[in-house]
C-alpha cells in the first residue's frame, strides 16, 4: 500500500503522468473512479482524438498567469508527444490548422498511454470512489475503496467538470482548497453559445454554417460558424467562447473576404438585383435570406442608396450578438479557470506550499484552444511534475 507518488485521474495528464514517473523507476499508483481510464480521449476529436497541436505556443492558451505555461511547453512538445505515437505505429494525418489526428481511432491514443503505463510497472485502479485523503508527516494518504495507500507525493489529475456524464467532477478544486491553493471560477470553455430575445429567430437558420471571422474584445477567429437551435457553435463560436462573458457582445464578419463598396460595385453590375441574392453569392442561401431580411433594405439594389449600402455592408462585417448564456459545463469541451498557477511551480507544477502535492492538466487554470492545445497542455504538464516525482 506504500507508493512513491499516488496520482488522482486517470485522464490524458494523470496516464502521462503516471506512465512518465513509472518508467523513471517510481513505484505510481493511478486511481480513477470511472469504471475505465481515458473516457475523454475515446470521445475527443470526434473519435479520432486531435492529440496535439503542431503550432503550439504559449499565446494559445488562457491563463490569470500567461507566462505560466510556457516552462512545461518548452520542455515537452507537440514532436515529442508525435515521436511517441509513431513509435507506437499509429497512423496520423494533419487535419488544419496544425490539428495531428489519428487516422483510425482515439481507442489507439488510450492502448498508447495503457501500454506507456505498463511498461513503467503502473498500478492502476478504478471504478471506487476516492472517499479520504489525508496528509500528516509528509505523506498523502487515500482510501480508495476499502482499501487504504499511502506516498509522498500526490498528484491531482482530476480534469475540470465539463462534460459530468462522463465522470468529470470539481474534486480537484475543492482538494486544492483542502491544502490552501486558490481557484479561480471555473467556467465552462471551448462551448457553444445561447441566443435569446429577438435573436432566438435565428434558430430558424439551425443547421447552418458559414465560415466567418468570430471575434469578442481585441480576440478573432476565422473559422466556420453554425446555427443552431439555441444559439450559435462551430470551431469559430467555441474559440471565442472562451474569451467570451455575459454582458460582452460577439461579433461576426459574414463576408471576411469581401471588400469596402462591394455592394454598391454588386448595385452598378445588376441593379435589378435584391440584396438576398447579392448575398446569396457569398453566402447559404437561407442565412442570406435572414440577413437581407433583417437589413430591411427591400427591393431591387438599384433603388437602394449608396448610403444605405455601405450601412448594410459595415452590419455584415460585424454583426453584432448578444448571447444570453453558454450550454454550459454538459456541453462544454473544456473548463477555463481552475487551480489558480499563483500556488504552482511552472517548472514542476508542485504547490509552492506543500511539498509534494503537484496538479496538472486540465484541473489548473490553464486553457487551450480549439485543436490539440488541451491534449498537449495535459501531455506537458503530467510530463513535468513527472519530472520532479
Ligand atoms: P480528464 O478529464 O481527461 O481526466 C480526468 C480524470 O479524472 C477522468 O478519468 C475522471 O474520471 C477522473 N476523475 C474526475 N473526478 C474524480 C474523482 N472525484 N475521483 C477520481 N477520479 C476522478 N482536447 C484536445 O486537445 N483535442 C481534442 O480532440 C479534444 N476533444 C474533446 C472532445 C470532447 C467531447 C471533450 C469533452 C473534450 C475534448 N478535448 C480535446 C479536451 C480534453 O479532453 C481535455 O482537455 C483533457 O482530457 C484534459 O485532460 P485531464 O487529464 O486533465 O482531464
Amino acid at each position: 500500500s506504500s507508493y512513491d507518488a499516488i496520482i488522482l485521474g486517470a485522464g490524458a495528464a494523470g496516464m502521462f503522468c503516471a506512465a512518465t514517473a513509472g518508467q523513471r523507476g517510481r513505484r505510481v499508483l493511478l486511481l480513477d473512479h470511472s469504471p475505465e481510464p481515458g473516457r475523454k480521449i475515446l470521445i475527443s476529436g470526434g473519435g479520432r482524438c486531435n492529440f496535439t497541436n503542431i503550432h503550439t505556443a504559449p499565446d494559445r492558451f488562457l491563463s490569470q498567469n500567461p507566462h505560466f505555461a510556457k516552462s512545461a511547453l518548452s520542455r515537452y512538445g507537440p514532436r515529442d508527444f508525435l515521436a511517441l505515437v509513431e513509435a507506437h505505429g499509429i497512423a496520423w494525418h494533419e487535419k488544419t490548422l496544425g490539428q495531428l489526428f489519428c487516422d483510425r481511432s482515439a481507442k489507439q491514443i488510450v492502448q498508447l498511454l495503457r501500454d506507456e503505463c505498463a511498461k513503467g510497472s503502473v498500478d492502476l485502479m478504478c471504478g471506487q470512489p476516492v472517499a479520504d485523503v489525508a496528509h500528516a508527516d509528509g505523506r498523502f494518504r487515500v482510501r480508495f475503496g476499502d482499501a487504504a495507500f499511502s506516498a509522498p507525493a500526490l498528484v491531482i489529475a482530476t480534469g475540470g467538470p465539463s462534460i459530468p456524464k462522463l465522470g468529470a467532477t470539481g474534486f480537484a478544486y475543492d482538494l486544492a482548497r483542502r491544502f490552501g491553493l486558490k481557484v479561480v471560477q471555473p467556467r465552462p470553455a471551448l462551448v457553444p453559445l445561447t441566443l435569446g430575445g429577438p435573436e432566438a429567430l435565428f434558430a430558424t437558420l439551425s443547421g447552418v454554417s458559414a465560415e466567418v471571422v468570430a471575434s469578442c474584445g481585441k480576440t478573432a477567429f476565422r473559422e466556420a460558424a453554425l446555427f443552431t437551435h439555441r444559439g450559435l457553435s462551430g470551431p469559430a463560436i467555441l474559440q471565442i467562447s472562451s474569451y467570451w462573458e455575459r454582458g460582452r457582445e460577439v461579433g461576426i464578419n459574414f463576408l471576411p473576404d469581401l471588400t469596402e463598396g462591394w455592394l454598391r460595385e454588386a448595385k452598378r453590375r445588376n441593379p435589378r438585383a435584391s440584396l438576398r441574392s447579392a448575398l446569396s453569392a457569398h453566402l447559404p442561401d437561407r442565412l442570406a435570406e435572414t440577413l437581407a431580411e433583417r437589413l430591411g433594405l427591400p427591393g431591387d439594389l438599384g433603388n437602394l442608396a449608396d448610403k444605405a449600402l455601405t450601412g448594410a455592408e459595415q452590419r455584415l462585417w460585424r454583426w453584432a450578438f448578444h448571447p444570453d448564456g453558454s450550454e454550459g459545463f454538459a456541453k462544454a469541451e473544456v473548463t477555463a479557470g481552475g487551480v489558480s498557477t499563483a500556488g504552482l511551480s511552472s517548472k514542476t507544477m508542485e504547490a509552492k506550499r506543500v511539498p509534494g502535492l503537484y496538479v496538472v492538466g486540465e484541473a489548473v487554470d490553464v486553457t487551450g484552444w480549439l485543436g490539440g492545445y488541451n491534449f498537449q497542455w495535459a501531455w506537458a504538464s503530467g510530463w513535468a511534475a513527472a519530472q520532479s516525482i
